[in-house]
């Protein structure tokens, strides 16, 4: 059992001119995960999402100012980006980043060395990598190309996911990881990610801003991130209720 605790969190995005003031986005986060348990976070275009998902990642750019987070208790914030994800922590970015001249094989050998302390066996690596691949209709030559340079926005999409199979995280935060993938992309993508659910009990924060991925990963709470917070809390249904009626009810109630 792991549980990640995220207590009254807030954070300001350093701007690129170092001289200006940084902008306060997260205004006292508060969310509890779960081995076992998936989370869907829905919001509004730049409420704050991304910022919460790279803060709990431990990218630069995003300074805490107040708040906590914890895993089993351990402070998160103490913690540098590849010891967050040695604890157990994995973020699939909405963005995912190009890394040309890094295979995507030698790619995720290193990164399960990290993540796992030794290096994989090699016969055994392969034999992993090739089914993971295969479960996420990945062509195998692509082992041999640039991490993500290239990839179309869906197969971006697919390496993210096939990490999180092969470096078996605590708690997988998944950044828009259905945003462009067409119908097949999206059953094989939610697949996998309810394949490392089922093998690794692992807790899953899905940010998203389509309800059709919760017809596949189905979670057990819908929180709404609206200004930096979340403003409600709620089952499946509320995913249902934020389709039909946008987000108003709760944009109103923030600026308030
Ligand atoms: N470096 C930066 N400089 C200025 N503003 C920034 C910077 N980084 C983020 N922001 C602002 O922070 C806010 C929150 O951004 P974030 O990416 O977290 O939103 P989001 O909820 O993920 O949105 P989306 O649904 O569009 O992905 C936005 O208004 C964004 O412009
Ligand atoms: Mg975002």
């Amino acid at each position: 059992m792991a549980t990640l605790e995220i207590r009254d969190l807030h954070v300001n995005v350093k701007q690129t001119d170092a001289d200006a003031e940084p902008i306060n986005i997260l205004k006292g986060v508060d969310l509890t995960i779960e081995s076992g348990s998936t989370h869907a976070i829905m919001g509004p275009n730049g409420s704050g999402k991304s910022t919460l998902s790279y803060a709990i990642a431990g990218h630069p750019k995003y300074e805490v100012t107040q708040g906590t987070i914890t895993l089993d208790g351990e402070n998160v914030l103490e913690m540098s980006v590849d010891e967050r994800a040695r604890a157990g922590l994995f973020l699939a970015m909405q963005y995912p980043v190009e890394v040309p001249g890094v295979s995507m094989s030698n790619f995720l050998r290193t990164a399960a060395t990290a993540v796992r302390g030794e290096a994989p066996k090699l016969r055994l690596w392969v034999k992993e990598t090739k089914e993971a691949m295969n479960e996420l209709e990945i062509n195998p030559s692509f082992g041999e190309r640039s991490v993500n340079e290239g990839f179309s926005g869906g197969e971006k999409k697919r390496h993210e996911i096939l990490q999180l199979g092969l470096l078996k995280p605590k708690i997988a935060i998944l950044d828009e990881t259905d945003s462009g993938l067409d119908v097949d992309a999206l059953r094989v993508v939610s697949e996998g990610v309810n394949k490392y659910k089922e093998r690794e009990n692992g807790g899953v924060l899905l940010i998203t801003h389509y309800t059709r991925i919760l017809r596949y990963i189905k979670p057990e709470f819908v929180h709404v991130f609206v200004g930096g917070r979340i403003v409600e809390s709620g089952g499946p249904e509320l995913a249902d209720e934020l389709e039909e009626n946008g987000y108003i009810r709760f944009t109103g109630a923030a600026t308030a």
